[in-house]
């Protein structure tokens, strides 16, 4: 019994690292509300970080749009195709997902949009509109410098993706070649936009203090309204006073200044990606990276034999075993039952471990969660703080923020330490802004077209 109780203690002293105080992350706030600024600043913005980059959107949705329109969704590990009726009273959606194989993620641009083009020719075709003309939304959660609403230059691909020829270029005209390829659809590219652009969309559209929108799924992102005047980089007529911001700061971190929090299984887990020294934060936070994490940490502990009597497993050694999904699985258990931890380690073959190991696995999970909780917790703080508006809703995407089961209370508590007295803040959860979202930029662009023509 002792020295299983010395193990677990040392695991915890070991897992010390994995922990910021709010010395730290105050100061992480203060960096990441320099990094926003100089995104934003004319002067700076080339060697900013944070990119903070200007979305053409300006106009949300009046309730006025009808019709049916079709979106695309790229940007996790799932790829969706939809179609969506916009009716006096009735917003009618239907979606398929389909895969991306690994060698499409990570081959040419043609033959990712020559994918594209195909699940969408498929999907018309199963959803009887082959023949008809429609617009369509395209949500692309990938850094973009938008040039327009229709025009978007890739800046670099995250999350996994590597496809050749596509950064520096028009993902907007990389899809429309695709479909002139086929010449079998007709379709009208009405907008681009990101998943946190959508999701702010959506929210502000049910909720009109929804003013952030935040994204802790396969990546990590933030959109927030800010005031054109602080926006040096947009050129456009300045007839409206604000702006949507999408801020990519997942890249926060990418010139260092995460160091002082990183850790070891943060270097391996960059080291090991397909875009290391890139998206920093994002290794931090979301969940692509955070099973690895995990992972990472128990192969440390299991080899200095605190962990499973020191007797790992094939999986349990080979990269990627550890589905972020796990965390929030073994979280989920109630303090001293380890049914779906146990689940789990039998999954990866390591049905020898004692209660005392999964007592040990599921601290591991809690103080990366928990460090990723914070970290968004930060970067909300930072913006609410900044915007300094008295009651602000913050609309929260993705399978971390919804399936993790205390991702939500982590984050009100933390926030609510680090936010200037006074302000008030909600956290809502986002339903469906990429679909949604895309859908509404292209019902929102035929109306403008309509009452332009
Ligand atoms: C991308 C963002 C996206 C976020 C969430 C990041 O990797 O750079 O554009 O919003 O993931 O999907």
């Amino acid at each position: 019994m002792g020295i299983v109780v010395d193990n677990l203690q040392r695991i915890r002293e070991e897992c010390e690292v994995l922990k910021m105080t709010d010395k730290q992350i105050k100061e992480i706030m203060c960096r990441l509300h320099n990094d926003l600024k100089k995104g934003l600043s004319r002067a700076d913005h080339d060697k900013a970080t944070v990119k903070c980059w200007i979305t053409y959107i300006q106009d949300l949705p009046n309730g006025k749009e009808r019709g049916k329109f079709l979106a695309l969704d790229l940007g996790g590990t799932n790829f969706r195709v939809l179609i969506i009726n916009l009716g006096e009273n009735h917003f009618d959606m239907q979606s398929k997902i389909y895969a991306i194989p690994k060698h499409i993620m990570t081959g040419t641009g043609i033959a990712l949009f020559d994918h594209i083009a195909e699940c969408l020719a498929n999907f018309m075709k199963e959803h009887g509109v082959y023949e008809e003309r429609l617009a369509l939304g395209f949500t692309f959660s990938f850094p973009l410098k938008q040039l327009g609403l229709t025009k978007g230059v890739l800046q670099r691909w995250t999350k996994g993706f590597s496809c050749s020829g596509v950064v520096g270029e028009d993902v907007v005209q990389g899809l429309k070649d695709a479909i002139a390829r086929r010449g079998d659809v007709f379709i009208d590219v009405m907008g681009i936009l990101n998943d946190a652009t959508g999701a702010l969309m959506s929210c502000a559209h049910k909720n009109r203090n929804c003013r952030i929108s935040v994204i802790i799924g396969t990546g990590s992102n933030a959109c927030y309204v800010e005031k054109t005047a602080n926006c040096e980089l947009f050129d456009g007529e300045p007839d409206k006073e604000e702006l949507l911001i999408n801020t990519e700061w997942g890249a926060f971190g990418d010139d260092g200044s995460l160091d002082f929090v990183r850790t070891e299984f943060d270097r391996e887990v960059d080291v090991t990606s397909i875009n290391p020294g890139k998206q920093i934060q994002e290794k931090m936070i979301s969940g692509m990276y955070l099973g690895e994490l995990v992972r990472l940490a128990l192969v440390k502990f299991t080899r200095m034999g605190l962990l499973f009597g020191g007797q790992g497993s094939d999986l349990l050694f080979e990269g990627g075993s550890f589905y972020t999904k796990y965390v929030s699985e073994i979280e989920s258990d109630k303090p001293g039952d380890f049914t779906s931890c146990m689940e789990v380690l039998e999954e990866l073959g390591l049905s020898h471990a004692s209660d005392a190991d999964m007592a040990a696995v599921r601290y591991v999970c809690e103080c990366v969660s928990r460090r990723a909780a914070h970290l968004v917790s930060a970067g909300i703080a930072t913006l609410l703080n900044k915007m300094n508006e008295p009651r602000v809703t913050v609309g929260i995407d993705g399978s971390v923020y919804r399936f993790h089961p205390h991702f939500h209370t982590l984050m009100c508590e933390k926030i609510a330490q680090l936010v200037r007295p006074g302000l008030q803040f909600d956290l809502m959860l986002s339903e469906d802004g990429s679909g949604r979202g895309a859908a509404l930029v292209a019902a929102v662009a035929c109306r403008e077209a309509e009452q332009g023509s």
